[in-house]
């Protein structure tokens, strides 16, 4: 087992294209580090410079508080789990799994327990016989899941190794891989862009964007204080509303020339927008200003029940806003509303996006 550290890493594909550039983190041992970011933004290439599948442009990787830039993947101890699966067609489940330790020479008999042992950790016992199009897609990634358990790496590397299953199956694999990280305590860095995901999965949350980490931290942190409305959007579906405020000299002023009160407020002059979470509006009866909380109408322009909740869509200052309610919402198009936010719920961002 081993910790990881990432110290200014930075990639340059070619002579121009910064895919990553320049990101510190660090993982304690055992943890489980998840990097979150569109597509493009320099997940996978960080990941490969930590697997030594891509050179490392500047800066160091550390594995075991070792620098590892100059090894070869074979040299440093890690297993990595992609999101194709990467199984031998022609070989059993039984000799995938054993594959990579015949390889480096391991004696039979200890390769025949690595093997059975992490068959039956991953409940794949009853199908070591099998070939791969023999079994369902978990399966299949529970196989890939076990070639990289029976190396017993320092660390694993996971590169969206659900994405090619469906919803449902993808959120009993979160729990398998989560149960599982936790049960072997292997250090482990996964790169997804599925928010959910990560939120579900992480240890320490890394929100990347265009090369560079937006936001590190535990994922409740992250979603209850975004740094930027960059992480506001990003973490938390639907995501947070963001609507532009003005400040002059009697108040506050929405894009639509809606005036607010907002007592105990500082907002900059130009560029600020105000954020809430769907989930942090309170649809008031009265008309009433709220004590302790923002007042504000919202006119309704559709309702989607989903089940245990409805969206509200609506427009708030001249700017699309979606709020949760509980159940079925009574709300119909057109309906003006008026929601309070209550103040602890509010986040401020600056023109640079930054939070305030
Ligand atoms: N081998 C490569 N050569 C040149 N550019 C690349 C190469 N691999 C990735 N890139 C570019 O680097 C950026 C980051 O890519 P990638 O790390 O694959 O993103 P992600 O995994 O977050 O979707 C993208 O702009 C991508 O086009
Ligand atoms: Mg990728």
């Amino acid at each position: 087992m081993a910790n990881v550290e990432l110290t200014n890493v930075r990639k340059v594909y070619g002579s121009s294209v910064e895919a990553v550039k320049g990101i510190n983190i660090a993982i304690e041992d055992g943890a489980l580090c998840v990097l979150v970011g569109p597509s493009g933004c320099g997940k996978s290439t960080l990941l490969r410079m930590i697997a030594g599948l891509e050179s490392i442009t500047d800066g160091t990787v550390k594995i075991d508080n070792k620098v590892v830039n100059e090894l070869g993947p074979a040299e440093r101890d890690i297993a990595m789990v992609f999101q194709n699966y990467a199984l031998y067609p022609h070989m059993k489940v039984y000799d995938n799994m054993a594959y990579g330790l015949r390889n480096r020479g391991m004696p039979k008999d200890q390769i025949d327990k690595r093997v059975k042992d992490a068959a039956q950790i991953l409940e794949l016992t009853q199908l070591l016989e099998r070939r791969p199009k023999e079994l369902s897609g978990g399966q299949r990634q529970r196989v890939a899941m076990g070639r990289a358990i029976v190396r017993s790496p320092k660390v694993f590397l996971f590169d969206e190794p659900l994405s090619n299953l469906d919803a449902k199956l993808r959120g009993q694999m979160r729990v398998e891989i989560k149960n599982l990280q936790r049960q072997l305590g292997v250090t482990s860095v996964y790169v997804t862009h599925d928010q959910l995901e990560a939120m579900t999965l992480a240890d320490i949350l890394v929100v990347m964007n265009a090369g560079s980490v937006e936001q590190i931290g535990a994922p409740l942190d992250i979603y209850e204080k975004p740094a930027s409305t960059f992480v506001a959007s990003f973490i938390g579906a639907p995501p947070m509303n963001l609507v532009p405020v003005k400040a002059d000299h009697s108040g506050l002023v929405l894009k639509d020339g809606t005036r607010i009160g907002a007592e105990g407020l500082s907002i900059p002059l130009t560029g600020a927008l105000i954020g809430f979470r769907p989930e942090d509006l309170e649809v008031s009866a009265g008309t009433d200003t709220h004590i302790g909380g923002l007042a504000l109408d919202l006119k309704v322009l559709g309702v989607e029940p989903v089940g245990a909740e409805s969206y509200v869509y609506g427009i708030i200052g001249g700017e699309r806003v979606v709020v949760r309610v509980p159940g079925r919402s009574t709300s119909n198009t057109d309906d003006q509303l008026r929601v309070i936010i209550p103040k602890q719920k509010l986040h401020l961002f600056g023109a640079d996006g930054k939070r305030i």
